[in-house]
C-alpha cells in the first residue's frame, strides 16, 4: 500500500485552470494591494485560500440537486437532512442554517446572557464574534502547546482540564452556559481532540451543569485522527467514532461547507427540547423557516448525501494523506511549518521562514503574496494582520505568524501539491531576498479581508 493512497475517485467533470505568467501575477498582486483576499480567481492557478465551500461534490450529490424540493415549508430534502444528522451524528433536533455562523448566532443567542464566560479550545473568528456580541467573554482553555508551532502532540487540540476547572472555580459554573469544543481546532493548525479528552470535558461539565457544545465543522477529520492515534479505536469505522464523539455533546454547530462536503449550508443540532424550541423561534428571524434555514431544498439534499459520503474511510484517508504529502515534501527541504500536520491545511511558520522581517512588517502577508507571484498559488495570512487591534488600538502580536495552505476537499491532485511544494521550497531558498510590507490602507474591523500593502524596498 502506498504511503499516499491515490485519489479514491475519478474525474467526470473538469474545471480548466488558467495558467498565467509571472509578470501577469505580479501586476495582479500589486492591484490587489498585496492581499490575497483581493485577488480575482481569474488570476489564481491553485486556490488554497480556504477549504470552506470549495469542495467538489460527487455525482450522487449532483444527482440529489435535481431532486430539490423547493417548497417553502416541509421540504422533503429537509426530512432527508434531518435523518442524516440523526443517523450519523446522533442528535435529536436539527435547525438548518445558511452556514456555520448562522448556527453560531442562534446558539449564542439562546444560551448566553450578559456577563457569561464561554471556554473553548482556541478561538475561531466568527464563533468568538457571536459569543461576544451576546455579552460573553471567550476564555481560551486549549493546551499551552497548541500555541507553539514546534511541539508535536497527537491531540494538540485538547482542552487543558486544569484551565477549565480553574475558570469554573474563578467565575462559577452558573456563569458558564456551555463549553465550545472544536473538533478539530482550525487556528491551531487543524489539531484534533482525543476521545479521552472529550469524555473528561463531558464529566467535568456534567458535574457542574455546563453544557458541551461542539463546533463540529471538521469532525470527520477529528474522527480519522482518533482512529489512527487513540488506543481502542483502530477497528472502529469513522461512522462509529463520530457517533461516540457526538454522544458526549449536548449539541453542535456545523459549517456544512467543510465536513459535510457542500458549497453552502450548515445547521445547529441539539438534544434538549426546550433549547430546540427557542432555536426554532430565532431561526425564522435570521435564517428562514425551520425546514430550510436559508438553504435551497437542493442544497439540503446535497448536504444530507455529503454527511454519509464523508464517513467513507477512503475519502478521509486520502484527504489527510494529501496534506501529509505536502508536509513531507516541505519537511524534507527544511521549510518551517506547524507540527504535527493537522486535518485541513499546512500552516507555514512565517516567523521562522522570514526571521529577518519584524512582525509589524507582516512577514506572513508578504510570504503569501510572494507565493502567489511565484506560482499562482493563493494562500491566506493568519498572523498579525488577522489578529487585528485591541480596544485601545494597539496591534495584537500573536505568537503564531502563519500562512495557511488550505486543501479543498476532492479538488486537487498530488501533482498540484508538487507545484505548491516546489514553489515554497524555491522561495525558502531565496528567503533572504524577501522583504517586508507596510500597510497603506487599514479598515476598522476584520482588517485582513481588505487591508492594502506596499513593499518596503
Ligand atoms: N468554525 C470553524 C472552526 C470554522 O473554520 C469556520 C469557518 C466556522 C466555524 C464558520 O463557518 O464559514 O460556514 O460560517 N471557517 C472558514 C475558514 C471561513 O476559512 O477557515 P461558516
Amino acid at each position: 500500500m502506498s504511503k499516499y493512497p491515490a485519489e479514491p475517485y475519478k474525474i467526470k467533470v473538469v474545471e480548466p485552470l488558467k495558467i498565467t505568467t509571472k509578470e501577469e501575477r505580479k501586476r495582479a498582486m500589486e492591484e490587489a494591494g498585496y492581499n490575497t483576499f483581493l485577488l480575482y480567481t481569474e488570476d489564481v492557478y491553485i486556490d488554497l485560500l480556504t477549504d470552506s465551500g470549495t469542495t467538489a461534490m460527487s455525482d450522487n450529490q449532483w444527482a440529489g440537486m435535481m431532486l430539490g424540493d423547493e417548497a417553502y415549508a416541509g421540504s422533503r430534502n429537509f426530512v432527508n437532512l434531518e435523518k442524516a444528522v440523526q443517523e450519523v451524528y446522533g442528535f435529536k433536533y436539527v435547525v438548518p442554517t445558511h452556514q456555520g455562523r448562522g448556527a453560531e448566532n442562534i446558539l449564542s443567542q439562546i444560551m448566553i446572557k450578559e456577563g457569561d464566560y464561554i471556554p473553548g479550545n482556541m478561538y475561531f473568528t466568527t464563533t468568538r464574534a457571536h459569543q461576544e456580541l451576546n455579552g460573553a467573554t471567550f476564555v481560551d482553555v486549549v493546551l499551552d502547546e497548541a500555541h507553539d508551532s514546534t511541539i508535536e502532540l497527537p491531540f494538540k487540540g485538547n482542552i487543558d482540564l486544569n484551565k477549565y476547572q480553574e475558570l469554573i472555580d474563578r467565575v462559577g459554573a452558573d456563569k458558564i452556559p456551555y463549553i465550545c469544543l472544536a473538533v478539530t481546532v482550525n487556528m491551531a493548525g487543524g489539531q484534533p481532540v482525543s476521545m479521552q479528552n472529550i469524555k473528561e470535558v463531558k464529566e467535568i461539565s456534567e458535574k457542574h451543569g455546563i453544557k458541551v457544545m461542539f463546533d463540529a465543522t471538521r469532525c470527520v477529520e477529528n474522527a480519522f485522527f482518533i482512529k489512527e492515534r487513540e488506543e481502542g479505536y483502530q477497528d472502529k469505522t469513522i461512522a462509529d467514532i463520530l457517533k461516540i464523539m457526538m454522544s458526549y455533546a449536548d449539541g453542535c454547530t456545523m459549517s456544512g461547507k467543510k465536513d459535510c462536503l457542500v458549497n453552502i449550508g450548515g445547521f445547529l443540532a441539539l438534544n434538549d427540547e426546550k433549547l430546540y424550541q427557542r432555536a426554532t423561534e430565532l431561526v425564522v428571524v435570521y435564517e428562514g423557516l425551520l425546514t430550510y434555514g436559508g438553504m435551497a431544498g437542493r442544497d439540503m439534499e446535497a448536504m444530507a448525501r455529503g454527511i454519509y459520503e464523508a464517513c467513507d474511510y477512503h475519502y478521509i484517508e486520502h484527504r489527510i494523506s494529501q496534506i501529509r504529502y505536502l508536509g513531507d515534501k516541505l519537511e524534507a527541504a527544511g521549510v518551517p511549518f506547524v507540527k504535527p500536520v493537522g486535518g485541513h491545511a499546512i500552516f507555514l511558520d512565517a516567523k521562522k521562514f522570514l526571521p529577518h522581517i519584524p512582525q509589524d512588517q507582516f512577514p506572513a502577508q508578504r510570504l503569501a503574496a510572494e507565493l502567489f507571484i511565484d506560482s499562482g498559488v493563493r494562500a491566506m495570512e493568519r498572523g498579525i494582520v488577522s489578529a487585528g487591534r485591541d480596544k485601545d488600538g494597539n496591534n495584537y502580536y500573536p505568537k503564531l505568524e502563519l500562512v495557511r495552505l488550505t486543501i479543498p476537499r476532492r479538488v486537487y491532485t498530488y501533482a498540484h501539491l508538487d507545484v505548491v511544494a516546489d514553489s515554497i521550497i524555491e522561495l525558502y531558498e531565496k528567503r533572504d531576498q524577501i522583504q517586508g510590507l507596510k500597510m497603506v490602507y487599514e479598515p476598522p474591523v476584520l482588517r485582513f479581508f481588505t487591508a492594502r500593502f506596499e513593499p518596503i524596498s
